[in-house]
């Protein structure tokens, strides 16, 4: 089968990180077309250097990396130091990138991308707010129709909010942009924290990305070291969610997933619940499934293929 072609739109982030090895590791199922840096977890600045970083520890400084809107839509940045650290890429030493950003905005790279290939031919993967999306669909609502498929991470519905009791970050840093994705009519696929809350690292799976002897090993294994503190911490258990290779995982093999079409509203109005992804898992609404939501991962497969993946780089 031919790869199929993504764009990942990203703020990196440790987990943003292993997504795009997962990808850049992955070529007979993936193409890569660029990568769209947005402000999330650490500021524009530090997202768009984390994301050539990644791309040269992959050995792949070919990939077109574009930087994208440093602000939501409506509101002020809210980041995420306390979990990834002040550079967003924490923990090993990295060495600055020499591959340069591309000239040009990221919205324009996303709606030029999905303009020149053919309709239905191109999958958006964002791993952060939906700033770089929804800024793209109002400046040119001609590419809503042209997208495959949105397969983003973001939301919670039983496993509630990772920022507030009910928002997950990246929605939550920017719940306008996500409101205008979830109602834009492209077919979606949502991991939430129900999905990554179950893909946690531990000793045995960070000591299998130690054990590749490889650069790429060992950087994964120490970012998955700084990355656990915090969530050990928090959550109490061994280890951390690595949350948006789920993404990528699920264009690979996506029967280590299970889910169901449902509605999903973001919540925009109230302060106290705002960006709760409001999810009528049970169907009690008449409100049309706009959403694949996932709610089940195979862990022991999803981190066998990860390894498997970081393995060749
Ligand atoms: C999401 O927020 C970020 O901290 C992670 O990179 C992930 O995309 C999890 O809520
Ligand atoms: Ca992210």
């Amino acid at each position: 089968m031919t790869p199929r072609k993504i764009i990942i739109d990203t703020d990196p982030g440790q987990d943003d990180a292993f997504a795009i090895l997962l990808a850049l590791g992955s070529p007979e199922d993936v193409d890569v077309l660029g990568i769209t840096a947005v402000a999330g977890n650490v500021p524009l600045n530090w997202t768009e250097r984390n994301a050539r970083i990644v791309c040269e520890l992959a050995g792949r400084a070919d990939i077109k990396v574009y930087a994208g809107c440093d602000r939501p839509l409506k509101r002020k940045l809210v980041t995420a130091e306390h979990v990834h650290g002040k550079t967003g890429l924490d923990g090993p030493v990295m060495v600055e990138p020499t591959m340069a950003l591309q000239p040009g905005h990221a919205v324009d790279f996303i709606i030029d991308t999905l303009r020149r290939e053919p309709a239905g031919t191109v999958t958006l993967c964002p791993l952060g707010p939906l700033t770089n999306i929804a800024t793209a669909f109002q400046k040119a609502p001609d590419v809503v129709e042209r997208i495959q498929q949105i397969v983003l991470m973001g939301g919670g519905c039983f496993e509630g909010g990772n920022i507030t009791p009910v928002a997950e970050f990246n929605i939550f840093v920017d719940p306008e942009a996500a409101d205008i994705v979830f109602r834009a009519g492209v077919p979606l696929v949502v991991m939430p924290l129900d999905v990554t809350h179950k893909a946690l690292t531990t000793k045995a799976r960070v000591a299998a990305f130690r054990a590749l002897g490889t650069n790429v090993g060992r950087v994964a294994a120490e970012w998955a070291d700084f990355f656990e503190r915090f969530d050990k911490e928090k959550y109490g258990s061994e280890g951390a969610p690595l949350h948006d290779p789920c993404v990528i995982a699920w264009l690979i093999r996506p029967e280590l997933f299970t889910g169901r079409r449902v509605n999903v509203t973001v919540e925009v109005q109230s302060e106290l619940t705002m960006g709760q992804t409001v999810t009528d898992w049970w169907g009690v609404t008449d409100r049309a499934p706009n959403a694949l939501f996932m709610g089940g991962i195979d862990a022991d497969g999803f981190f066998a293929l990860l390894t498997e993946r970081l393995g060749r780089l």
